[in-house]
């Protein structure tokens, strides 16, 4: 059955609720919908904060120099330029939401400092950003008549011509079909717009510091309909996931870093930074994450140690009281003591391609958030430039969504599950999804060999075939739909990463361990 909205956006974080409010802001009638609960994607999950310009010492040129020094040359320019003047007016925009940024001593707001920033420009608040972020949008978009939030529902797939009666339409998104938990139903939920707002695809990955739904959906759904994907060879590894065999994936914010904490090795207590880069511990990502899986593979760790038990405890306590707390539920007192880490799969800095206006190549189809590849990037993100983008993205796709009224959906047809049975191996299922991230882990991780990307891609293409099977023999469930966009994701990954001969940003290759001189991004077409 079709519905009468105006847009849909899937997704419920930072991205998807941002587009929502602007649109409905405008009396425009939304869909927003959430494969999970509303907060379950990585922005309630955002530690350190959000990057802007925001005191009269830092200049745009400065966090667009620190963009582009971390990305190694391969962002796009204007758009780094877009997102970092838009930047302030974005964090006003979450303040008017009622986001409790940390006061500052002398200024508005307290400024943090990120590795890569060559100023203090992150506003925070204590060491849970993306919680109060997320709490925020929520209940602004709860609040308005003209969004209908629906959790629980999984998109299978974006609904494009050829979904339409009489299928002669030329190309164009008008919707997407969704699982819904609730009913165990398939939905058609069509609209003249629709904003992908999905999230990134870290969950290919064995150790990733995502949270369970980040399955690169988004991203396989819009190149299944005809969309051209970018860029996906530069996977993001947070240098500092904590390590415990049994919390995993527990983020220890680069604030930390950036507060003065120090990287040291377990065996003596040395600082091994100095030895890789001149900026130490606040070096770019990808450097801190190699050095540290460098001197791990070195001396045959387990992890390394991150230790800020120099600084007074009454500091460390007060900027990170959310991290105090879950260590000392662990039994490790940071004012006193180390913290065991381990560097983990954080960021997909690829995606859908998309223009300012978060426009995909398929008309009726924008992206914003993790989601897309805006050109922000380039090969590797500087800390907390992502949550900014998805405020700057998302008002954008919604802007030009407004202006462009769009043309109201043809009828399109139902889901047909005529052919499909109940699953009778589910284990297939679970085991495709384990093997996936294990073998993601090992062969396509932090440092790469063509032999090893090889591999992975011969077993790519056993599973893509076994999940085509299934997926053509049985009912969809919420975790064949992520494992069938798992298999695309990580092929995706796996192609873009033996297509770049060289070393750039977080793709780290010894077959190609020199940097070409032109910077180029990879665009696979469909
Ligand atoms: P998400 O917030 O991930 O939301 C994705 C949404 O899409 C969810 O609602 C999900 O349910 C929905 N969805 C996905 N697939 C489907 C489907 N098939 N059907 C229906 N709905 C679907 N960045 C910073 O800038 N600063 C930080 O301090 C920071 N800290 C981080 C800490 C952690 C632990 C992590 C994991 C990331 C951090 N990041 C940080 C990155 C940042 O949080 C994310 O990039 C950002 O929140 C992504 O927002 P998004 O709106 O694009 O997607
Ligand atoms: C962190 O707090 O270290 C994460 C910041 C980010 O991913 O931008």
């Amino acid at each position: 059955m079709a519905n009468p909205y105006d847009a849909l956006v899937i997704g419920s974080g930072a991205a998807g609720l941002t587009a929502a409010l602007t649109l409905a802001g405008a009396g425009k009638r939304v869909a927003v919908i959430a494969k999970g609960g509303l907060s379950e994607g990585s922005t309630a999950w955002a530690q350190g904060g959000i990057a802007a310009v925001l005191e009269p010492g830092d200049t745009f040129d400065s966090h667009v120099e620190d963009t582009m020094i971390a990305g190694a040359g391969l962002n796009n320019r204007a758009t780094v330029e877009f997102v970092v003047e838009n930047a302030p007016a974005a964090i006003e925009r979450l303040a008017q939401l009622g986001v409790p940024f940390n006061p500052g001593e002398s200024d508005r707001w307290h400024l943090t400092r990120e590795g890569g920033h060559s100023h203090r420009r992150i506003v925070h608040v204590d060491d849970a950003t993306g919680w109060a972020v997320q709490q925020a949008l929520e209940k602004a978009a709860g609040a308005n008549p003209d969004i209908v939030l629906l959790p629980d529902m999984v998109a299978i797939d974006l609904i494009t011509q050829k979904h339409v009666e009489g299928g002669s339409e030329a190309p164009r998104v008008w919707g997407v079909y969704a699982f819904n938990r609730a009913t165990g139903h398939v939905e058609t939920i069509t609209a003249p717009a629709t904003v992908l707002a999905t999230g990134g695809a870290g969950r290919c990955y064995l150790f990733s510091t995502a949270p369970r739904g980040a399955t690169g959906d988004g991203i396989a759904m819009a190149w299944r309909a005809g969309a051209r994907v970018s860029n996906m060879e530069f996977m993001q590894f947070h240098p500092t996931c904590l390590y415990n065999l049994e919390v995993k994936n527990f983020l220890i914010t680069e604030a930390v870093r950036g507060e003065g904490g120090h990287l040291k090795l377990p065996t003596d207590g040395s600082r091994f930074m100095p030895r890789f880069d001149p900026r130490e511990e606040l070096a770019p990502r990808d450097i801190v994450a190699r050095a540290i899986d460098h001197e791990i593979k070195r001396l045959g760790l387990d992890y390394v140690h991150l230790d800020i038990s120099h600084r007074d405890p009454d500091f460390v306590r007060g900027h990170f009281p959310n991290i105090y707390d879950k260590l000392m539920g662990l039994g490790i007192d940071i004012t006193r003591d180390p913290i065991p880490v381990v560097p983990a799969q954080h960021y997909t800095c690829g995606g859908v391609l998309i223009d300012l206006d978060g426009r995909t190549d398929l008309p009726g189809l924008y992206a914003a958030g993790e989601v897309s590849q805006s050109g922000l990037h380039g090969a590797n993100r500087l800390a907390s430039n992502s949550l900014l983008e998805c405020f700057v993205f998302g008002e954008s796709a919604a802007q030009h969504i407004l202006s462009h009224p769009g043309v109201a959906p043809p009828h399109v047809r139902a889901w047909d599950e005529s052919r499909v049975t109940d699953s009778d191996e589910e284990v297939v299922v679970q085991h495709n999804w384990r093997e996936i991230r294990r073998f993601m882990w090992d062969y396509v991780g932090i440092v790469r060999t063509t032999k090893r990307l090889e591999r992975a891609a011969h077993r790519i293409a056993l599973l893509r075939q076994e999940v085509a099977d299934y997926y053509g023999n049985f009912r969809v469930t919420p975790d064949l739909i992520e494992l069938r966009n798992l298999v695309e994701v990580a092929d995706l990954i796996v192609r873009s990463a033996l297509g770049r001969h060289e070393s750039r940003g977080l793709h780290y290759t010894a077959d190609y361990p020199d940097l070409l001189p032109s910077a180029i991004d990879t665009i696979l077409i469909p």
